[in-house]
């Protein structure tokens, strides 16, 4: 009998659990449910209602999701290591925290965290590098039922200030720097810059790590190390886990969308853990004992949902890693592979690609025998990818799970269960236990049958499901919710196939996904038309063999400063500064104009097509304004 008495164990029996989920969502979650720690039991197990963009599951319940994670394991198995962390640096030495030492220093930190006043429903922002102290920092969050937004560390001061404005966060928790491959990355640097428009912060504490110069400002700035220390000298460790609603706010995560502000998608405490639990236990197949590397950073949903709170709500061991796969060389996932003889490998398309270019070289003699389980998210991933995959890294031996889901869906939605049901190459296959997913046409009507294709939508809730966008409740019912009648929107478009497996294909909307990031084009044009001679631009997607899609700027200039090429440096420098790195386009074309219809509209159907090089059937240009434009910007394409 496996650990975990809610894993799925054949592919009857997933069929078996599926149908009830169906049937009896209610009484299917209830029993779920049953295996976490409550403090008091729930009234309602879900009550829903999609037109006004409401979900409540287990309503009434108390609890706090830091006594799942953490207090339950150490009463059972205190030294099972929790989080191990493998530094940037191979040299360095690699960290291990048990459950028992991981929940001492959460405690601890939250004790630091109430000492400045830090208390249930704060907003805190956290923008660390990964390293165990980001994962504490979550943590002791949770523990005093504040609730944590993550910043990537690849975001701009700008792109920061938007968010702690937005959350109107009182709490910065940060590092005096990250490293990441060869480079050191400011943080704290970034931070101050962004606190200069964020009065809302009082508290910035500050770990060090990379131990650069970094300034402090006095009644604001604080050591992390200081502020531990004041606890040890309280005498007390104990931190009392506050007592949430199940749909109190757990945590803000911003993300892109089409339009040019990034929103703030909610999750709640109970239905959040039990989703990305129960995605954790079945996707991965999980068995105690085994070691879970997920290779994303926890700036990102996946690092949330699969490197803290699934696995550790599961009493599992997460392996964190700081660096990149390219440092010191093209070998170093697999280094970590033999040296921590870990189980479960889970990554990004972007990542397999990338690894697969270096060839056979940096795999030579490596020992994969540990490996069971592979797994991939964040974009589609081609064939040619997924055979290197199974069989450079899986031997042939080793199911792939591939997982489709979202920030909003808080966990996987549609993929195989490792081993137990079958995997197709390039599908997502199945869905969870709880999960019934749609596809519409463009006027929302249901697509029935298989071997069919349109827009994926979901029509009943699962637990994970996104509460709200925060401070503003009719951008989460009009973004998700209201583009077909009561249906959850994904935003992908996604094809069904005999078998009734799915395949998503991609998003059918103005967000690019590039290298497994969500960008938005409305985003990136407003960072471009931000530099001062740019008069307006336009931001497409384009296949890239290693991005997966890379970003392909039009850009309408009139500026005299120097060369090309200069300009197109001045804007990367632009989108940098008002985004991040993450956004600057690959490609920028300078035109002197853009395809408009006569009602003004830019028409990115045919900028699509020119990016991709489909230059011989643009469809029709009649509409537009000056058809004439678009042989000029046929003949000026990179
Ligand atoms: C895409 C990441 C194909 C999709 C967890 C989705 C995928 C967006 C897959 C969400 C997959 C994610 N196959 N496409 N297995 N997984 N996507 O919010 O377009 O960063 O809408 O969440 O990534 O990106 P997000």
């Amino acid at each position: 009998m496996s650990k975990y008495p809610y894993q799925i164990s054949s592919f009857e029996d997933y069929q078996r659990q599926y149908k009830k989920s169906v049937e009896n969502p209610e009484e299917f979650w209830a029993e779920i449910a049953t295996n976490f720690q409550w403090k008091q039991p729930w009234n309602n197990v879900l009550k829903w209602d999609f037109r006004s963009a409401k979900t409540e599951w287990f309503s009434g319940a108390k609890l706090n999701i830091t006594e799942n994670c953490l207090d339950r394991h150490v009463l059972t198995q205190p030294d099972t290591p929790a989080i191990i962390w493998e530094p940037n640096n191979p040299e360095d030495h690699h960290r291990v925290l048990t459950y028992r030492e991981l929940h001492f220093k959460v405690m601890q930190f939250a004790n630091a965290l109430k000492n400045h006043g830090v208390k249930k429903g704060d907003r805190v922002c956290i923008y660390m590098g990964m390293i165990p102290e980001l994962a504490i920092a979550v943590l002791a969050c949770a523990r005093i039922g504040a609730i944590h937004s993550v910043i990537f560390g690849g975001f701009s001061a700008q792109s920061i200030a938007d968010r702690i404005q937005d959350a109107q966060a009182s709490a910065v928790i940060t590092c005096d720097g990250a490293f990441r491959g060869n480079k050191s990355i400011p943080l704290k640097e970034v931070i101050d810059d962004a606190l200069m428009s964020c009065p809302s912060v009082k508290t910035v504490i500050v770990c060090t790590h990379t131990r650069t110069p970094v300034s402090m400002i006095k009644g604001r700035d604080f050591w992390w190390e200081d502020e531990i220390k004041k606890v040890e000298t309280q005498g007390n460790p104990y931190c009392e886990a506050e007592s949430m609603d199940a749909e109190d706010e757990l945590f803000i995560l911003y993300t892109s969308g089409s339009t040019g502000k990034p929103k703030g998608v909610v999750h709640s405490t109970a239905g959040y853990m039990v989703w990305a639990n129960y995605t954790f236990v079945n996707v991965f197949q999980y068995q105690p004992g085994q070691v879970h590397f997920c290779t994303a950073d926890i700036g990102w949903i996946t690092g949330h949902s699969y490197i803290i709170y699934g696995p550790l709500s599961a009493g599992a061991t997460s392996l964190m890693f700081e660096g990149i796969p390219t440092y010191p060389d093209a070998g170093r996932f697999w280094d970590i592979i033999e040296k921590y003889k870990l189980e479960i490998l889970y990554t990004a398309p972007t990542a397999i690609r990338s690894l697969m270019g270096f060839g056979d070289e940096p795999l030579k003699n490596r020992d994969f025998s540990n490996l069971k389980v592979l797994g991939t998210v964040g974009e589609p991933i081609n064939e040619e990818a997924w055979n290197w995959y199974n069989e450079k890294i899986g031997h042939n031996n080793c199911p792939i799970v591939d997982t489709w889901w979202q920030t909003e869906t808080g966990g996987v939605l549609i993929s195989n269960l490792a081993g137990v049901t079958p995997a197709k190459p390039t599908f997502a296959t199945y869905p969870l236990p709880g999960v019934q997913p749609v596809l519409v046409d463009e006027n929302g009507n249901e697509i029935l049958g298989n071997g069919v294709s349109g827009n994926l939508c979901i029509k009943f809730p699962w637990p994970g499901i996104i509460r709200t966008t925060y401070g503003d409740h009719e951008r989460c019912r009009t973004t998700y919710f209201s583009a077909y009648d009561n249906l959850y929107f994904t935003g992908d478009g996604c094809l069904r196939d005999e078998d009734g497996m799915y395949r998503i294909t991609g998003r059918v909307d103005d967000v690019l996904n590039v290298s497994g990031h969500r960008i938005g084009t409305a985003e990136v044009e407003n960072a471009i038309n931000m530099h001062a001679g740019v008069v307006e631009s336009a931001v497409v997607g384009y296949p890239h063999d290693i991005k997966g899609q890379g970003i392909y700027a039009y850009v309408i200039y009139t500026g005299t400063h120097g060369d090309v090429n200069l300009t197109r440096q001045d804007i990367l420098a632009t989108v940098s500064r008002v985004i991040g790195p993450i956004a600057k386009p690959d490609k920028i074309q300078f035109v002197s104009g853009l395809p408009k219809t006569r009602s003004g509209k830019i028409m990115r159907r045919i900028l699509r097509k020119i990016a991709e090089g489909e230059i011989g059937n643009l469809g029709d240009t009649s509409t537009l304004l000056d058809p004439m434009i678009v042989d000029e910007i046929k003949e000026g394409r990179l």
